[in-house]
């Protein structure tokens, strides 16, 4: 059970962690991608002897620098705050299970942004051959935060049978390894590596496009080349990486995917076709852009269209992610914990003792108020407080089960949803929920309702007060 609840007015903490994380990717990854660049380019203009380029390098090392310093860090500490407030239970598992994982993170972060520090400052100050090692110790320190991190996210959609098998027996940090190298970690390690890769090669385009192809025709079209060159295996190789990612996802979850795109159009392809289809399309478009505007016409090459460039990859990596987070639903961490903090396991003591019995939200004297109706059993509905017990009781369900995804008003409205409906119209909903059977449509994106009869009837009173038409 979450504890706190954190409620968000009109947007829902589930998008406040949402908007922050998708800046933090972009940013991380951006900034893998950097570390990658920097030292390349530098090594580059070296072997030419190109000062004019080696100085649009050095500046670019204080983009990188106030770019992770500032903006990694703020994003990644906002990330920590928003999952802490909106899914308690679920970053207390994950730091039960993963403190050795998120202490080496922070390790090599703490390299990542010392090394960066040291590069920027050391610009001219010692000799061209040690800055280009401290540029790849920066490379080489900001790649590893991405391979220790990505075992934990992917752990989270796919955390193996082995790790599925004693969880919850305390045995889990006897499986750290295999919950860490879990199916999908190296086609998401592959994933990752290669957009960081391209965004590194987007970024030599960048640089290049601002050199006067007049007065330096010879140097933009060599580097701009050197950079489509660069780009062009990473694009053919990301859909099958895609592919590979895909197929390492067991068919249960598979199907959630397909639920999703099936919204889309009418189809009769597989999921597997359609993603490696949308993976192709997005890089084809990519791959012609480059090659069109870049490759064959590199002296007119502007800044704009490297830009745009940027922005598609951009637009590829938020919506890869975006996949996984869909594919995941509605657990947070997959055949282990819902997204409302619910673990599998205790559904069926939840359903026995009731989900608020050891609530800490409850006061006392309500908690005797409903033992003594729930003792009345049926006529319970004809006690004077009955309406007044039970709206309180249903919104501490709604806020403790439904609260991770939806909100009352705004984002995933619980009004909208059940406008309209009267009080059994609710409940057959709920009864859906609750039974939870194989073929509910809901299993795809809704976890089981749990509770006692008495509290499912409660948050039925409670929901019904959000379905009846506002009061003149
Ligand atoms: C893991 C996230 C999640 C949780 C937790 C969750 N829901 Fe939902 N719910 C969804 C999604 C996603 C939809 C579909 C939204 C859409 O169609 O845009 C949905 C849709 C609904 C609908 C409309 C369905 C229909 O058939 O019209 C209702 C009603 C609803 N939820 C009630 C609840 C209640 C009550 C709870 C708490 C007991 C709850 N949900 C908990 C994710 C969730």
């Amino acid at each position: 059970m979450n504890y706190p609840v954190w409620e968000v007015p009109f947007i829902g903490s589930q998008l406040v962690i949402a908007i922050i994380a998708i800046f933090h990717v972009l940013v991380s990854h951006f900034a893998v991608g950097g570390g990658f660049y920097l030292p390349m380019a530098e090594m580059l203009a070296r072997r030419r002897g190109d000062l004019a380029w080696r100085a649009v390098v050095k500046k670019h090392s204080k983009f990188f620098l106030v770019f992770t310093a500032v903006f990694g860090t703020i994003t990644g500490v906002g990330i920590w705050f928003s999952i802490g407030l909106a899914n308690p239970e679920a970053t207390s598992t994950l730091i039960h299970y993963f403190v050795f994982g998120w202490a080496m993170e922070w390790v090599v972060f703490l390299v990542e942004l010392t090394t960066i520090a040291v590069y920027y400052y050391t610009w001219d100050r010692i000799p061209d051959s040690l800055h280009i090692k401290i540029g790849w110790a920066y490379a080489i320190a900001s790649w590893l935060t991405l391979v220790i991190i990505n075992g934990i996210l992917c752990f989270m959609l796919t955390p193996g049978d082995t790790w599925v098998g004693v969880a919850g027996s305390g045995h889990e940090t006897h499986v750290f390894w295999n919950a860490f190298f879990n199916p999908t970690y190296w086609p998401g390690l592959l994933i990752r590596t290669l957009f960081c890769l391209c965004i590194a090669g987007c970024f030599a385009l960048l640089t290049a496009s601002r050199i006067d192809g007049d007065k330096q025709p010879e140097l933009k079209a060599d580097i701009i080349r050197w950079s489509v060159r660069w780009l062009i295996p990473l694009f053919v190789l990301l859909p099958f990486a895609g592919a590979w990612y895909v197929w390492q996802v067991p068919a249960v979850q598979r199907h959630i995917l397909e639920l999703g795109f099936s919204t889309i159009g009418p189809g009769a392809f597989t999921v597997v076709t359609r993603m490696g289809l949308m993976f192709v399309l997005s890089f084809a478009t990519l791959l012609a852009i480059v090659y069109l505007l870049a490759y064959r016409n590199p002296r007119d090459f502007k800044l704009g269209s490297a830009i745009v460039i940027i922005l598609l990859m951009q637009a590829a990596i938020a919506s890869t992610e975006m996949t996984r987070e869909m594919l995941r639903k509605p657990f947070v961490i997959a055949r282990h914990m819902f997204s409302n903090g619910v673990r599998l396991t205790q559904v069926a003591g939840y359903n026995a003792q009731g989900y608020l019995a050891q609530s800490p939200w409850v006061k006392a004297s309500d908690r005797q108020a409903w033992a003594a109706l729930d003792a009345q059993g049926a006529a319970a509905t004809n006690a004077p407080d009955y309406q007044a017990q039970s709206f309180v009781r249903g919104q501490l369900m709604f806020r403790g089960q439904c609260l991770a995804c939806h909100t009352v008003d705004g984002y995933r409205a619980m009004r909208g949803f059940l406008a309209g409906r009267d009080h059994k119209g609710v409940g057959n909903i709920l009864t859906m929920l609750h039974d939870y059977k194989d073929d509910s449509p809901y299993h795809a994106f809704m976890p089981p309702l749990v509770g006692t009869p008495a509290e499912i009837t409660a948050l039925n009173v409670y929901l019904d007060s959000l379905a009846a038409p506002p009061q003149k």
